[in-house]
Parts: structure tokens; sequence; C-alpha cells
């Protein structure tokens, strides 16, 4: 096992896996390392699907856009936030719960992420690869049908699990000093922004992206092709939607 540190430091995702099996009490550590993180109110309005079944994962694939992780990987979870189970208890035991609501939703979703990254650091420091699933949202309805998930259950993220098979190199990062404001949030003079983002424009993958993509500028690669308006759009209506039959946007 590496240690914490080393593990924050030297980890990137892995999208490629080997053969080699995750086993179950592996498996189950990291969960019960997981279900340690910091959760609203001790309440814990999270659930995890553990998703090992080659016929369970060939479904899920499309709905994460047929990235071929999520069918390759020996384990993918589901990360939900779940006010189902909470709000069973306190209605039998004489409690009326009032989390048919937006803010209900974002509280469980914070829950539901802290797991998985909690999760996800306890994977990476046994030496175990993982990707997020940014689809889990987009998606969100298809999801909830392959996976059964009752009202007051909604996927805010999945992460595959397993064994490098790949050793890809770190992506980049901002420097720290772009990320982080003393006191007070200072806004960013022209020349700021110019300056924190020239590496990453001037980085070799970034000018073949560029390229790639026929586009003039880095910034347009992610407005233009991978985070287009209109896309935002239309999955948020969607997932606004998902709020909603599954019991979130009651008031
Ligand atoms: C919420 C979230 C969703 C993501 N979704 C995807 C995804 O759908 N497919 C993918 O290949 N990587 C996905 N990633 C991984 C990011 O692309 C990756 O973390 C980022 O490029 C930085 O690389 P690194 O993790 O290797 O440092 C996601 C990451 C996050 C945090």
């Amino acid at each position: 096992m590496t240690s914490i540190s080393d593990t924050l430091l030297t980890r990137r995702t892995i999208r490629k896996y080997s053969e080699k099996p995750v086993d179950d009490k592996l498996l189950n550590d990291l969960l019960i390392k997981g279900c340690r993180a910091s959760t609203t109110g001790n309440m814990q309005v999270y659930s995890i699907i553990i998703t090992r079944d080659r016929e369970k994962k060939r479904e899920l694939t499309p709905y994460h856009f047929n990235q071929a992780m999520v069918r390759e990987a020996p384990v993918v979870l589901t990360f939900c936030a779940d006010f189902n189970r909470f709000s069973r208890w306190c209605k039998a035991n004489k409690a009326e719960p009032g989390y048919d609501n937006f803010l209900s939703f974002f509280t469980a979703a914070i829950d539901a992420l802290l797991v998985a990254q909690t999760v996800c650091i306890a994977a990476e420091s046994e030496g175990l690869g993982i990707c997020y699933l940014g689809t889990t949202t987009y998606m969100a309805h298809k999801i909830i049908e392959v996976l059964k998930l009752p009202a007051g259950v909604i996927p805010v993220t999945a992460v595959t699990l397993g064994w490098p098979g790949e050793n890809p190199e770190q992506t980049d990062r901002l420097p720290l000093e772009a990320v982080i404001h003393h006191e007070e949030y200072t806004d960013y003079k022209k020349t700021d922004i110019e300056k924190y983002y020239l590496p990453k424009e001037k980085r070799e993958d970034s000018r073949k992206f560029v390229i790639e993509n026929s586009k003039e500028t880095l910034a347009q690669v992610f407005t233009d092709v991978r985070y287009k308006r209109a896309d935002n759009i239309h999955f948020s209506k969607i997932f606004l939607q998902v709020l909603h039959d599954q019991g979130f946007m009651n008031q």
C-alpha cells in the first residue's frame, strides 16, 4: 500500500485494466473506508451500486456513451444520492421526512461524492486504477432504469475500477496560485488568465487536440466540441426532469 501523500501526488486516471480480478474482500475493504467519509448529520444519504455482472455492464455501457472501460473494467461503482432509505426510517419512527426538495438532493449528492472520492483514494493507494464517468448525470434517467433505482435515489457519479492495464503520464494542473484566494476572492486580470492558461495551451497534447478538432484555440475545443452549450442545456433539462421524477422537486 502506498502512503496517502504519495497516492495523491502521483495518481492519474486509469481507463484500461488488466485481467487480474478485484477480489470481494479488497472491494469490501475499500467501501468500508469510503463510508468513513464525512457525511451530513451522519445521515449517510447515499447508496453505492456495485456492478460486476458482464451483462449488466453491457446494459450500462450505451448510457455511458459507449466508453469501453464500462464494459472492460472488472467493477463499476455507481454512487447515488439516496434519501429513500433515510426517509423510510423516519416514517417508520413517527417522523415526517421533509426531503422532497432540491436542497435535500444537493445534500445527498455531496454525501455521495465524498464517499466516491474516498473510495477512489483508498483504491488508488492499493495500486488500483479508477476512472470517473461524467456520463452518469447526462444519462441518469436511463441508469435509473438499468439499476432499478426507486424514488428518492439519483445516480450522481460512477467509477470504473480495476488493476491498471496502462501507465499513462500525469496530466497537467493549473498552478496553485491560480485556484487559491487568500481571505477573499480576488478576481482575475486579463493577464492572470493568460499567464495561468498559457502552459496548458502550449502543451504538445493540447496543440494536437486543437488541430484534430479543426479549431483555432484550445478553449474552443471545450466550448465547441467537448462541453457545448446546446448539450449542456439539453442534458440539464433531462436532469431537472429526473430530479422531479425521483421526488426532489416537490416544493
Ligand atoms: C466528475 C468527473 C467525470 C469524469 N468523467 C469522465 C468520463 O466520462 N470519461 C473519462 O474518460 N474520464 C472522465 N473523467 C476523468 C477526467 O477526464 C480526468 O480526471 C482529468 O482529465 C484529469 O486527469 P487525471 O485524473 O489523470 O489527473 C471524469 C472526472 C471527473 C472528476
